[in-house]
């Protein structure tokens, strides 16, 4: 079969010869795409009409922001990255050539890359980084998943601009379950420094402090018109009067949650993650960073120019954060004084008022009133793995022999992040999964606790003695098929604060919320086993927790981690390893040739 399928791409004959193959093989019998060996051959046989094929560079741009230019990582020269375009079902090759001086990989966040752990792309999970000079091809097919997802670079914080959006729209014949909108707009927000990223994170890796703050959020790659020396780059959203458009908004920010407004406008939401929800109108949403939220927006207002805004949700009391405002401007193409297409800088923009940065209250009531658009049936209801995971911050004891100047933390200490107290250490010379896969010792060990070592009040005055976490590189094990709920009980441990749990390879449903502790006897009735909302990254409410349910139908590892970069490098993540399950349509594919070494 293997030698079959390079014959396969390299001659029209061959190729020929392997689709009829492959044509009959899907007439007479229905599995046969699903065997591991024809699904890579459908991947390559099936290329002249069926999947698009990118190739990326990452590269080196000089990029100019609040006025100076920087030498930004990028790929194929753009911030923000090219945008992907898919339909439901179909099947995205994208080789991804390293021409930066870092190591990166890509990840499709989102994705659910099913028996397709290899293509997932967090460093040192699924796969060692890409090399400069190097290139990987990553082969995936997307099933199942209909809305916004994004991609990013999964390698140190590389994601600050080497990141893009990924649109899945319904396939042929099918429509979205809302009016057809005249047209779509992706948003990427995003996070700006006015240094280089990699920089900031090695100092506060060096010192063990907190790394600084951003300098700005973008819209698209553009901070806006309140920010210096942006004013003229300022993204425009053009719109007609009387029309509906789809708004993508991705929170593509390393390390704050956003608030997102159209000023004078109300939204209809109707998808987050890449899945449809029950429409409900806000004026704001909430976005931690990872996720998504799909929105409608008809231009009912007298025409003019809007804001289009996007600032901090800061639920850490007294920690500091960017506090700028990113714009964009909705701009009616009727609107008088912005005639047909031409520029219209002379009118100011209606500006949005904003919540407070520390408004939870309005947080709380967007992500409670996200609901599936129909009862689900598949919510699990039997649970064979009760997990409960303590998440948040911690702080280590100088090490023996360090310096003052490593221990630049609280009292001399340096930052740490933990779930159930073990601060996730990555592999350096395997990917989990390769170990996993090979069987090579000593890369990881597979108790990651169900539960915290230690019972405390985890959103009380939490005992400094239960503030320095373990190190470890430890995943939680789970036979295919099993039934999952995992408790995400955020602590105040140094300080509470929201937390985007994301998990890579599933969606789940998010049945409850709610502050304080967990209290099984009280919150279990509470759980929406309905209609609750599928999501791939959770906000896990600021001294409070969040109830997540799904079906281990994916093997692989599946990396599970706060999506603030800032907390990954303190080590707030750990990994499931699913096993396979008995055949081919249950097993992991076998890594591609080209998978990079360490
Ligand atoms: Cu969006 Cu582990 O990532």
């Amino acid at each position: 079969m293997e030698v079959f399928t390079h014959k396969a791409s390299t001659t029209n004959i061959c190729s020929f010869f392997a689709f009829t193959l492959l044509a009959l093989l899907l007439i007479t019998t229905p599995l046969a795409t699903a065997k591991v060996h024809s699904h890579h051959f459908v991947v390559s046989t099936l290329s002249s009409f069926n999947f698009a094929r990118s190739d990326i560079q990452i590269q080196s741009t000089p990029v100019k922001r609040l006025c100076k230019t920087h030498n930004t990582i990028t790929v194929n020269g753009m911030y923000p990255g090219p945008t992907l375009e898919v339909e439901n079902g179909d099947t995205l090759v994208v080789n991804v050539v390293n021409r930066a001086r870092y190591n990166v990989t890509i990840h499709w966040h989102g994705v659910r890359q099913m028996r397709s752990a290899w293509a997932d792309g967090p460093e040192f999970i699924t796969q060692c980084p890409i090399r400069p000079g190097k290139s990987y091809t990553y082969r995936f097919t997307i099933q199942g998943q209909e809305g916004t997802l994004w991609w990013h670079a999964h390698s140190s914080w590389l994601r600050a601009t080497v990141y893009g959006a990924l649109i899945i729209r319904p396939k042929q014949g099918d429509s979205y379950p809302f009016p057809k909108p005249h047209r779509e707009t992706p948003l990427l927000l995003g996070e700006w420094w006015d240094a280089n990223p990699i920089d900031v994170v090695r100092e506060a890796t060096r010192t063990g402090a907190a790394p600084n703050v951003s300098d700005a959020y973008t819209i698209n790659g553009q901070p806006g018109d309140l920010y210096n020396c942006s004013s003229k780059d300022t993204v425009i959203v053009p719109i007609k009067s009387g029309e509906t458009n789809l708004l993508r908004v991705v929170n593509s920010a390393l390390n704050q949650e956003l608030f997102f407004k159209v000023a004078n406008h109300k939204m209809t939401v109707v998808g987050a993650d890449a899945s449809y929800l029950k429409p409900f109108t806000t004026s704001v949403i909430m976005l931690g960073p990872g996720q998504t939220t799909d929105v409608l927006i008809t231009a009912n207002q007298p025409p003019n120019r809007y804001h289009i805004a996007a600032r901090a949700y800061a639920s850490a009391q007294g920690a500091p954060f960017d506090n700028t405002t990113t714009t964009a401007i909705l701009q009616y193409e009727t609107s008088a004084t912005c005639s047909h297409g031409g520029k219209c800088t002379s009118s100011k923009p209606v500006t949005a008022v904003m919540p407070a940065f520390n408004d939870t209250a309005t947080a709380t009531a967007f992500t409670t009133s996200l609901r599936s658009p129909r009862r689900v049936e598949n919510v699990p209801q039997k649970i064979d793995h009760d997990l409960f995971f303590t998440v948040g911050l911690g702080l280590n004891k100088c090490p023996r022999g360090a310096r003052a100047r490593n221990c630049q933390g609280p009292n001399g200490t340096r930052f740490a992040a933990s779930m159930n107290n073990v601060s996730f250490v990555l592999p350096s010379n395997f990917s989990l999964l390769q170990a996993h896969q090979q069987g090579v010792p000593g890369v990881f060990t597979t108790d990651f606790p169900a539960r915290p070592p230690r019972q405390f009040d985890y959103t009380g005055n939490v005992s400094r003695s239960l503030w320095q976490p373990i190190r470890g590189t430890k995943v939680y094990k789970l036979k295919y098929g099993e039934t999952v709920q995992v408790v995400l009980q955020g602590t105040s441990i140094f300080t509470a604060e929201n937390h985007p749990i994301h998990l890579h390879g599933y969606d789940f449903y998010i049945v409850a919320e709610g502050f304080g502790n967990f209290d099984r006897r009280k919150d279990t009735a509470k759980f929406n086993l309905v209609d609750p909302p599928m999501r791939n990254t959770a906000s896990v409410p600021v001294g409070g927790w969040a109830v997540i349910r799904f079906v281990a139908d994916n093997p692989g590892v599946w990396l599970m981690h706060c999506h603030l970069d800032v907390h990954i490098t303190w080590g707030l993540a750990m990994a499931f390893l699913v096993e396979n399950g008995v055949g081919e349509l249950q097993t992991l594919q076998p890594p591609p040739p080209d998978l990079p070494v360490c």
